[in-house]
């Protein structure tokens, strides 16, 4: 357990869930880069590349070829997604409010041309950059993870203002609401033959129950009212705790 980062994590202004403080705070000094970024253990770098891949075409939908030339990359983290964008774009920009985060994204991403890093939160992206400073906005697994609801609003706010108009935002790993249920009495089905027991598949429950499910509607109609026309996809990876999530791109 890095105890530092434990207590960076829960002193950060944007309150984030207890149970991601302490599972970051426990694979933070784990060699998995994958399992890093939250993702199964059993995650493989084809699954990775398969998840990029994903991404790459939401961000760049029916037009492989075009080349934008900056991205905001929002909670980038340790940056892996950047070996595969740094191929589409010319400059990325990485913003994460965690040191640790930066420097493991620095090092991933060293021999990577036109890489900057901010370290802030993503409701403050504007007092880094004007309006349009953007051709697309990459942001993925932080809906999950704030503890208030209104922060991600926050964070889809301030984003909305900095991409170019013509420009994509795609937000990753949503928790969607509408599949909240159907996910929740799941969980027992598949968690009994991994040996949990019943005490403990009750306490997951309520733990994933408690975090902030969002209506993608809401989500839609406010980046509608910010010029932004939305776009929901299931979100495209086989790790259990996904399939209830969505992903949203969105054009403006
Ligand atoms: C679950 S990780 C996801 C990392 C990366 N986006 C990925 O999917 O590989 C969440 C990241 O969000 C960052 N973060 C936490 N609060 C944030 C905020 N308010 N604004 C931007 N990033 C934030 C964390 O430091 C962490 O790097």
């Amino acid at each position: 357990m890095n105890h530092g980062l434990l207590e960076k994590l829960k002193g950060l202004e944007v309150k984030l869930q207890d149970s991601y403080v302490q599972n970051m705070a426990a694979t933070i000094d784990s060699e998995n880069l994958i399992l890093q970024v939250q993702r199964s253990p059993q995650a493989t770098m084809d699954d990775f590349l398969f998840e990029v891949g994903h991404y790459l075409k939401l961000l760049r939908p029916g037009d492989p070829d075009a080349q934008p030339r900056k991205l905001l990359h929002v909670a980038c983290g340790n940056g892996l997604y950047n070996l595969v964008f740094t191929a589409f774009y010319r400059e990325i920009v990485n913003l994460d409010p965690v040191e640790e985060m930066l420097v493991h994204a620095r090092r991933i991403c060293r021999n990577l041309e036109g890489q900057t890093y901010v370290r802030d939160y993503g409701h403050n992206i504007g007092r880094h950059y004007p309006p349009h400073s953007f051709d697309d906005v990459f942001c993925i697994g932080i809906a999950n993870i704030v503890a208030d609801a209104a922060d991600y609003f926050a964070i889809l706010d301030a984003v909305s203002h900095v991409v170019k108009e013509g420009g994509r935002l795609v937000l990753g790993r949503i928790p969607d609401l509408a599949k909240r249920d159907p996910y929740l009495a799941s969980l027992p089905a598949i968690l009994a033959p991994k040996g949990f027991s019943r005490e403990r598949i009750e306490q997951i429950v309520r733990d994933n129950r408690a975090v902030n499910w969002y209506a993608m509607e809401e989500i839609t109609r406010f980046l509608k009212e910010r010029g932004g026309i939305c776009t929901i996809h299931p979100v495209n990876v086989q790790h259990i705790g996904h399939e209830c999530m969505s992903d949203i791109s969105v054009q403006f």
